[in-house]
């Protein structure tokens, strides 16, 4: 594996010699964040030698380089998800590459489905911690030395200091924000409602096809990690229509403009 992440990043290398302060992941809704900063230099995932390429409609597959405002910064514009069949390892290689490449921050966004009856559809939620059950670890089989300990601790993965960060932020931009634990399950289908209890009792938030397990590769690596979730629909059994892709959709639309504005601002800010 970290000769494959090698390769990757010797491939990269080859195209842009950049170093980037931050790490941001895009997800739902942020898909065009991209266009809005100074851009360097864009590499399509499948320029890249032993890259894990992205199928999701709407996904575009692609790291951008460049600045927000006077921040340099790698964005992954399309992640790669586990339910599209990519093992743990290749589903988290791209985290580890932006790591690699000289991130030492990184801010995790996504669309989730909220299963604490408080929220509502087109919140923010900060993501204070995060519960894996629901997906095999990222960092099973061989531990990769070069990176990081083989029994990394997991007691801060979301940064303290980065979550007051975003407190900050969200109130400097007049947007009110949850806080709450994300859970990982693996898609492509959403939850059952028995599921989505299941996550309530432990204490889960809201619930997602993502991140967690990017957050656990980055933090086995030593990156200091944030992470907002756009909560695009109520979870099953909370919400009393059928979820599809289109409501998540629409939902991240519609709120994309405050999105942008707080991961801006937290960038900026990180
Ligand atoms: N469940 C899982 N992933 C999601 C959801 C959901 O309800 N909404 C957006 N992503």
């Amino acid at each position: 594996m970290y000769k494959k992440l090698v390769t990757c990043l010797e491939s990269v290398r080859k195209k842009i010699d950049f170093k980037p302060e931050v790490a941001l992941i895009l997800g739902s809704g942020l898909g065009d964040f991209a266009d809005g900063i100074k851009i360097e230099q864009t590499i399509d995932y499948t320029e890249i030698e032993g890259f894990p390429v992205s199928t999701v409609k709407g996904h575009k597959g692609r790291f951008v380089f460049g600045y927000v405002e006077d921040t340099p910064v790698v964005i992954m514009q399309g992640r790669v998800h586990y339910y599209e069949g990519y093992k743990m390892s290749d589903v988290v290689l791209p985290t580890r590459l932006m790591g690699m490449l000289g991130a030492k921050k990184i801010l995790l966004t996504n669309a989730a489905g909220g299963c604490n009856p408080s929220y509502k559809a087109g919140d923010f939620m900060m993501i204070t911690d995060h519960i894996t059950t629901g997906v095999p670890s990222p960092l099973i089989g061989p531990n990769i030395d070069e990176l990081g300990t083989r029994f990394p601790d997991m007691s801060e993965v979301y940064s303290k200091r980065l979550q007051d960060v975003i407190r900050k932020c969200a109130a400097e931009c007049g947007v009110e924000i949850q806080e709450g634990v994300y859970v990982q399950f693996t898609g492509p289908n959403y939850e059952t409602p028995a599921e989505i209890r299941l996550a309530q009792s432990w204490g889960g938030d809201a619930v997602g096809m993502s991140t967690a397990c990017e957050a656990m590769a980055a933090r086995h690596m030593g990156m200091e990690i944030c992470g907002i979730s756009c909560i695009t629909n109520m979870a099953a059994g909370i919400s009393k229509v059928e979820l599809n892709h289109k409501e998540v959709q629409e939902t991240a639309d519609r709120v994309a403009k405050s999105f942008k504005e707080l991961v801006t601002k937290v960038v900026v800010n990180m």
